[in-house]
């Protein structure tokens, strides 16, 4: 299966990936995770993407398809994927369209994770203590968010209206919402076996 996790900071994107993953056998591709990999490097485009997440802006488009249709080309990838964080962008999402087209793949589901803005800056903040993660300061968390309403929440609009949108409320507890997703992707599976069988 080929899926997609949108939504805002905090939502539950990698929480809910990890669980995911595990019952669904397939890997994980999570661009936060890729660009702080890439922000370590003491290379021009490291320092570029440092001041990008440090800020709770995003990365130009450009850079971050070129890193997600390189890793996607990989073997492991071929069978199916878990991509948190991308894409964020109208702009991303019609480049992974084209690219999902010229590589005969197609998109099962984008999986948006709703939340009220005010609980899920409480949990970065909890964050912030344990883990110290450099954008879980108060005003780049605001930023984010700010960033998220602006340019990926017109994503949900662009897979609605390819019906393929699963709204699920990410807020309860982990298992709770876990059980939400599991509903959604054993749905799509079984209508994408019956089309197999009928068709
Ligand atoms: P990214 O790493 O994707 O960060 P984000 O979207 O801001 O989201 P987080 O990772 O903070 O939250 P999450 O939804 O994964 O929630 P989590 O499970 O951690 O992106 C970082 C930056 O990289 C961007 O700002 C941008 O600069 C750049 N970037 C990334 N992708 C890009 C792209 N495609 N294009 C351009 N730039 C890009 O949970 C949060 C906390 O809540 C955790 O402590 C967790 O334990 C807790 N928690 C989770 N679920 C629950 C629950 N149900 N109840 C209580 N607590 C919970
Ligand atoms: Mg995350």
């Amino acid at each position: 299966m080929l899926i997609v996790f949108i939504g805002p900071p905090g939502a539950g994107k990698g929480t809910q990936s990890k669980r995911l993953l595990q019952y669904l056998n397939i890997p994980h591709l999570s661009t936060g995770e890729m660009l702080r990999h890439a922000k370590r490097e003491r290379s021009a485009v490291g320092q570029m993407v440092a001041e990008c997440i440090d800020a709770g802006r995003l990365v130009p488009d450009s850079l971050v398809i070129g890193l997600v249709s390189e890793k996607l080309e990989e073997p492991a990838y071929s069978h199916g994927c878990l991509l948190d964080g991308f894409p964020r962008t109208v702009a991303q999402a019609r480049a992974f369209d084209e690219f999902l087209g010229k590589s005969g793949r197609q998109l099962d589901v984008a999986i948006e994770l709703a939340a009220d803005e005010e609980i899920l800056v409480q949990r970065m903040l909890k964050r912030a203590k344990v883990e110290g993660r450099d954008d879980d300061t108060p005003e780049t968390i605001h930023e984010r968010m700010r960033v998220f309403r602006s340019e990926t929440s017109p994503v949900l609009q662009y897979y609605r209206q390819r019906g393929v949108l699963a709204s699920i409320d990410a807020l309860g507890s982990p298992d709770e919402v876990f059980g939400r997703i599991q509903a959604v992707v054993d749905a799509r599976q079984q209508s994408s076996c019956s089309r197999g069988a009928t068709g």
